[in-house]
């Protein structure tokens, strides 16, 4: 698929902004804090109408500005679609081809990206979170309705701990009140761990033939995802079953602890190569091999799944790979993945990329032809 324009209003540090990108290759160049990775971030509003650094939607509005807003007109399968979000104070609105759609269910997947910033080269080494936030991004591009069971869960946990953290209710024989909430987590709990189990299993098969290829065949790249419920026992009765046990024969734990030690927010994915665990065993240079190869594998597997390929968006991370591992990145996505790139410096990108590629120059919240 392809991003063909972008238009920005009071959006971060751009009051006023009208792009038309590259099918192939568009990259954007600028010094530090001048707004590339602004124009990122929009763009991946369109996509999952959700920012991947800011904390509420609402630090999006330019300051001083009443709201915000982003469109863009995305081609795929020979169709056009309009898409337009909407920032307020309080809450997004957005449309789909000028019509508004009240769930944002109906208006996510429409564009589907692939973002590699430079703390995705962490994905391997760093913490669990990382590799959950990785599995709820590009599950929640590709199902509103993995998006939706897992902010109900995340609601639903929230309460279930306070309950937890109020020890005088369980003093007072007030557990029973738990299991209210406990129904509810299994039920969307398991949801989500079943399309985690089945997307973890999907993308293993892309990421491994990736990763064989950087390394010319000495390293066999396996991923397994790793459940907090399933960690003793293999589970054979159903996962809901399972969860209800788990939940049950932990809760005295619980509210010693305060939370909830089981489930799927405790959940992380185990990235082996060569049989070893490369979170601990791994060199430096094999955890970044294998977040990039765990990345690379999200373009392949939306495109198996949604039949077209992602527009790829990768913030300044090309400075951050040797030479080997830039060429990898750039053959892969070829002529066939539209890539919007931002970098501070011309040079390192090869030059055949220049001539192939639009070129912007981001200065302070405007943008230019170069
Ligand atoms: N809501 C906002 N209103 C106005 N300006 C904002 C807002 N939010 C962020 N900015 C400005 O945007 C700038 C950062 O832009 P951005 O993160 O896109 O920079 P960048 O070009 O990617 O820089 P770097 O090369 O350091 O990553 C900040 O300097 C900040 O002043
Ligand atoms: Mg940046």
């Amino acid at each position: 698929m392809i991003l063909q324009s972008l238009e920005l209003k009071d959006f971060r540090n751009y009051e006023s902004l009208s792009l038309q990108l590259s099918p192939q290759v568009t990259i954007f160049v600028g010094q530090n804090a001048q707004g590339k990775t602004n124009v990122l971030e929009s763009i991946l509003m369109l996509a999952l109408a959700k920012s991947h650094r800011a904390g509420r939607d609402s630090e999006m509005i330019r300051w001083g500005a009443d709201f915000a807003s982003v469109s863009g007109v995305v081609e795929r399968n020979q169709r056009n679609y309009s898409l337009d979000l909407k920032i307020l104070p309080r809450g997004k609105k957005v449309r789909v081809n000028g019509l508004e759609k009240r769930k944002m269910s109906d208006f996510i997947g429409h564009l589907n990206v692939v973002l590699f910033a430079p703390e995705d080269l962490m994905l391997v080494k760093g913490a669990p979170q990382a590799r959950r936030r990785f599995l709820d991004m590009e599950l929640g591009q590709m199902s509103p309705q993995y998006l939706y069971n897992l902010a109900q869960y995340q609601k639903v946990l929230q309460q279930r701990n306070n309950i937890l953290k109020d020890s005088e209710r369980m003093d007072a024989g007030l557990v029973g009140t738990l299991s209210v909430w406990d129904e509810q987590l299994v039920e969307y709990g398991a949801k989500i761990i079943r399309k985690r189990l089945e997307f973890v299993e999907k993308i293993q098969q892309f990421s491994a033939d990736i990763h064989q290829r950087i390394t010319s065949g000495r390293e066999e790249l396996t991923l397994q995802y790793k459940s907090s419920l399933l960690e003793n026992e293999n589970c054979s009765g159903s996962l809901a079953d399972f969860f209800r046990e788990q939940l049950l024969s932990r809760q005295k734990d619980d509210f010693r602890r305060g939370s909830t030690s089981v489930g799927p927010h405790r959940d992380d994915i185990e990235v082996q190569i060569n049989q070893q665990n490369v979170h601990t065993f791994g060199s430096q240079g094999q955890q970044r091999t294998a977040a990039l190869s765990m990345k690379l594998a999200e373009i392949e597997l939306i495109r198996h799944e949604v039949g077209e390929y992602p527009v790829l968006l990768l913030d300044d991370v090309l400075s951050e790979l040797d030479e080997m591992r830039q060429l990898h990145l750039l053959e892969s996505m070829g002529e066939r993945v539209q890539t919007l790139i931002t970098t501070t410096m011309t040079y390192g990108l090869q030059e055949l990329m220049q001539e192939k590629a639009v070129v912007y120059r981001v200065m302070g919240g405007s943008i230019d032809r170069t």
